[in-house]
Formats: C-alpha cells, structure tokens, sequence
C-alpha cells in the first residue's frame, strides 16, 4: 500500500466515524425530543380523549332528573328515514299496520310466523276462530313455531287497529 492510500483511508475513516457519531447523537436527541411532545400531544387529542372516555365509561347510562338527558336518548329507527327520532306514524287501517308492522315477520314467515296468504299455514289458525286470533296478536303469544309479540311490538297501536290487521291477514289466506 502506498503512502498516499494509507493516508486516503485514515481520513475516510474518520469522516464515516465522524457521520455514525453525528446520526447516533441526532437520534438520541430525537428520543428525547419525543418523549417530551409526542406521547402528550396524543393524550390531549379530543378523538383520543373522547374514545378514552366511551372506553371507560359504564355500561349503564342514568338520566338525572333536572339535567340535559338528551344524549342518553334512544334514537328509533323508523321507515321514513333511518336516524330521525320521529315514531313511526299511526297507520290508517288495518291494511296499513300489516304493511307497517305485521308484514316484517309476516310478510315473508319469518322467525316462524305464518306468512301471509299461506293458506295452509293459515287454516289451523283460522279454525281457532277470530276471537283467539284477536287475543294472541293483542296480547302476544308464543305457539310451536315462535313467538308471536303483543301487537307485533308496537303497543302504541290502539286494539281495534290490531283486529283489522289480523282480519287482513285472515282475509288474505281465504
Ligand atoms: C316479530 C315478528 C312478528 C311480528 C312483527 C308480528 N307477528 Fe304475528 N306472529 C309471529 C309468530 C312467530 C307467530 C306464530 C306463533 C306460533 O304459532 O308459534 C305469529 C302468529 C300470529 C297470529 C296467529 C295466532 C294464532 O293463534 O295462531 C296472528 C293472528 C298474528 N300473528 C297477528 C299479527 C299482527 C296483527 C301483527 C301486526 C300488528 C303481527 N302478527 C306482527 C310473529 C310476528
């Protein structure tokens, strides 16, 4: 080796020396830079702070009389647009609340319902006569196939309204 290559390689070795120690001095002072911002930025972040408080909090909501309960709210869901907390409106007539109500289970037999317009899932039922009809679409009923609830779930549906549903419905299997 030459004089002039011994003297090329000390220098070059000191510069790549001179680099590593220069990027492990950056990255050292990055850590520390970080620990002091970073992780606390996160923490005061309101989506974090917001998600930590839903995680955290308990699984039953109180309304508090004289406060703003408004949150705790149940939106429903109805037909006319999903998230808009008006009740589902009163239907009409009794070929109304089928359509509204009763047609959800009964419409296509589900959950062991007896679709409507079946004739022979129908039948039976019929020959209980309409009395025991009306008294199990009024007040519920759970038979071998599944559970039938009072007025189909919507309670706010006046008896007389019920009975025509069921009608309906008698009148479509005949
Ligand atoms: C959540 C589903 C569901 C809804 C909604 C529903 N039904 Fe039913 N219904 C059932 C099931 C299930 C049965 C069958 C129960 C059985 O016989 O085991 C049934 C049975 C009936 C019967 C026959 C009862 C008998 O004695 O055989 C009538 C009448 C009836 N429903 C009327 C209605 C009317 C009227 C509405 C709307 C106001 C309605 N149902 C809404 C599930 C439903």
């Amino acid at each position: 080796m030459s004089k002039q290559d011994t003297h090329f390689f000390n220098v070059f070795s000191l510069v790549i020396g001179l680099l590593v120690a220069i990027a492990i001095v950056l990255f050292v002072f990055a850590r520390i830079v970080a620990s002091h911002t970073q992780e606390a930025q996160v923490l005061t972040e309101p989506d974090y702070s917001q998600n930590v408080a839903a995680r955290i909090a308990g699984p039953v909501r109180e309304a508090v009389a004289g406060q703003d309960n408004s949150a705790l709210a149940i939106k429903v869901e109805t037909a006319a647009g999903a998230g808009s907390a008006t009740p589902a409106a009163m239907p009409k007539n009794g070929t109304e609340l089928f359509e509204q109500t009763c047609s959800v289970c009964h419409g296509q037999g589900i959950a062991g319902a007896p679709k409507a317009g079946d004739k022979a899932a129908w039948a039976p039922r019929i020959a209980e006569g309409k009395a025991t009809l009306y008294e199990h679409a009024l007040n519920g009923f759970q038979g071998k196939t599944g559970v039938m609830p009072p007025k189909g779930g919507r309670t706010d549906i006046p008896d007389d309204l019920v009975k025509q549903a069921v009608d309906h419905m008698v009148q479509m299997a005949q």
